[in-house]
């Protein structure tokens, strides 16, 4: 099976040009059902057929409540899950992973005055590369929902946005938003609000061996083009060795197990083999010593990461299928491929790729064959950058200083607009601020001046071009 699109006149199969797997082999093939809103939840496209049993089982636990043990899907056809009804923590944000991610997307676009409970709200009384202290009322981060009715209110919310206007060299403007937040509990001394990302191609990130990732380091900048790229290490709490970070906006998770396991701890209050006790969410060092059975089992975290490690990553959207004239082309496929391939170019030449890595290949050693030896183009060097006081927050993670953040994969980002529901519904950066992709690349600043400046003095038209680049991933 290759990843494939359709060619006019009755849209026969062809297999997809090299160039547009982002995702190697493992590719999503052009969608032409009536749902693109469901791209982000196509297995990978060369999945073995053992493992799309694997892959069923890990998604069904990714749409259960932790409540009624009910599928997100038809959930009066579906059968319950009985073994998770009842399983949710005391405190909590979401019931669900699929709560957060839905379709596989992002949070929802925070609304003032609303509780951020698609959200993460990461705290510490203080932290330094060597250990955390957390929050002597929230513990690691603030579980904004309780199932008791007398519990205190640990609500956060954007009270408002700052907005500022940034003026390009030929005039244009763009409005940046900045959001204030609001506690109904105590304010913690350092905090870092994330917006859920999408859940694409994890494995193939989770395949990509550390040394190649180390060789795009540069933490002295010895080649003097003011990119550094700094790994993030990350302790292995079931091993206690180190490891990479390559998960979340500061790659403070190492492995999809590690990360699935944190937010069934944090997110929804469930715990599993990695965090036997619910008390690892105040960071008690011996939090696993005393526990007696978990929430999941063995076999159901290994599931939910099989399930993560094989979704598949949408092709690039940057070929006509050459549907005749006078024919409806769905928006997803109305594209034009010249312009693309310029944004393309332009990308490369504003040195966005110095962060942005266009290229990577995965090793030969990860436990799915499906995920080694893939060329991707991920648009990330999983490394982290200063970016700048903009975009700081007060919580350190690791190597992460508060201005430090992994550079972004940009896969998938294109696609965002229909699993969304609509362009008006998505946001990006770590905090979900930006509305806009030029809102997002106009808060880039530390390490990435150099590249906006560029870019900022681009042409209106090779500007757009660089946006219908970014549209077609
Ligand atoms: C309350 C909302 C919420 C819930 C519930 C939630 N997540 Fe997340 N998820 C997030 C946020 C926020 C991040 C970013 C975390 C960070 O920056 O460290 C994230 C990150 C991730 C990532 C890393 C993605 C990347 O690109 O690095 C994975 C994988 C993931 N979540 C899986 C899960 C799984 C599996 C579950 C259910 C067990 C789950 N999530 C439940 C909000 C949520
Ligand atoms: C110095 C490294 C660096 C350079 C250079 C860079 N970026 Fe980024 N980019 C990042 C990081 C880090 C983030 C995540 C920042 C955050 O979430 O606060 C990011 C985020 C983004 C996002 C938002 C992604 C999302 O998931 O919400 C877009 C879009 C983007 N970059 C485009 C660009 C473009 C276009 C250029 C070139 C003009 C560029 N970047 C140059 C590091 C870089």
């Amino acid at each position: 099976m290759r990843p494939w699109y359709g060619v006019a006149p009755v849209l026969d199969s062809v297999p997809l040009p090299e160039s547009t797997l982002l995702g190697g082999q493992a590719s999503v093939s052009y969608n032409y059902s009536e749902e693109p809103h469901r791209v982000f939840q196509q297995m990978a496209n060369n999945i073995g057929i053992s493992n799309t049993q694997r892959f069923v089982e890990g998604r069904r636990l990714f749409h259960t409540s932790f409540v009624d043990g009910k599928h997100s899907e038809s959930p009066d056809i579906n059968p319950v899950f009985t073994a998770h009804a009842n399983q949710l923590g005391p405190r909590f944000n979401n019931v669900s992973c699929i709560g957060c991610h839905a379709l596989n997307g992002r949070s929802v676009a925070p609304v003032p005055g609303q509780r951020l409970d698609t959200m993460a709200v990461e705290v510490a009384a203080s932290s330094s590369p060597s250990g955390v202290t957390p929050d002597a009322t929230y513990g690691l981060n603030v579980q904004q929902r309780a199932q008791e009715a007398g519990a205190p209110d640990y609500s956060v919310s954007v009270q408002a946005y700052e907005t500022t206007v940034r003026a390009l060299p030929d005039g244009e403007t763009v409005e940046l938003q900045k959001p204030v937040y609001a506690f109904k509990g105590p304010v913690p001394a350092q905090y870092s609000i994330r917006q859920a990302p999408q859940v694409i191609g994890l494995g193939l990130l989770e395949a990509i061996d550390e040394t190649t990732i180390l060789n795009l380091a540069d933490p002295e900048d010895s080649n003097g083009d003011g990119i550094r790229g700094v790994p993030n290490w990350v302790v292995n709490p079931e091993t206690g060795s180190r490891h990479l970070g390559r998960f979340g906006w500061k790659a403070s998770k190492a492995t999809l197990r590690q990360q699935a396991a944190d937010a069934l701890l944090k997110d929804i209050g469930v715990t599993s083999p990695v965090y036997k006790s619910l008390a690892c969410q105040r960071g008690s060092p011996d939090c696993n010593a005393t526990a007696g059975a978990t929430a999941i089992s063995e076999t159901e975290l290994q599931r939910l990461d099989a399930y993560l490690a094989l979704l598949g990553v949408p092709a690039q959207r940057s070929l006509r299928s050459g549907y005749m004239d006078g024919i409806r082309v769905s928006p997803e496929h109305d594209v034009d491929p010249a312009l693309i391939q310029r944004g393309g170019a332009l990308f490369a030449q504003v040195r966005c790729v110095s962060c942005h890595t266009a290229q990577l290949t995965t090793g030969a050693n990860h436990p799915f064959a499906e995920l080694r030896n893939q060329t991707l183009r991920p648009y990330t060097d999983l490394l982290l950058h200063d970016m700048g006081p903009g975009l700081a927050d007060t919580l350190p993670q690791g190597q992460a200083g508060a201005s430090m953040w992994r550079t972004a994969p940009l896969w998938g980002v294109g696609s965002l607009r229909f699993v969304q529901g609509g362009v008006q519904n998505v946001r990006y950066l770590h905090d979900g601020r930006a509305r806009t992709l030029m809102e997002a690349i106009a808060w880039h600043g530390g390490e990435a001046s150099t590249s906006r400046g560029l870019f900022e003095a681009l042409s209106k038209a090779d500007r757009d071009a660089v946006l219908a680049f970014l549209e077609s991933l």
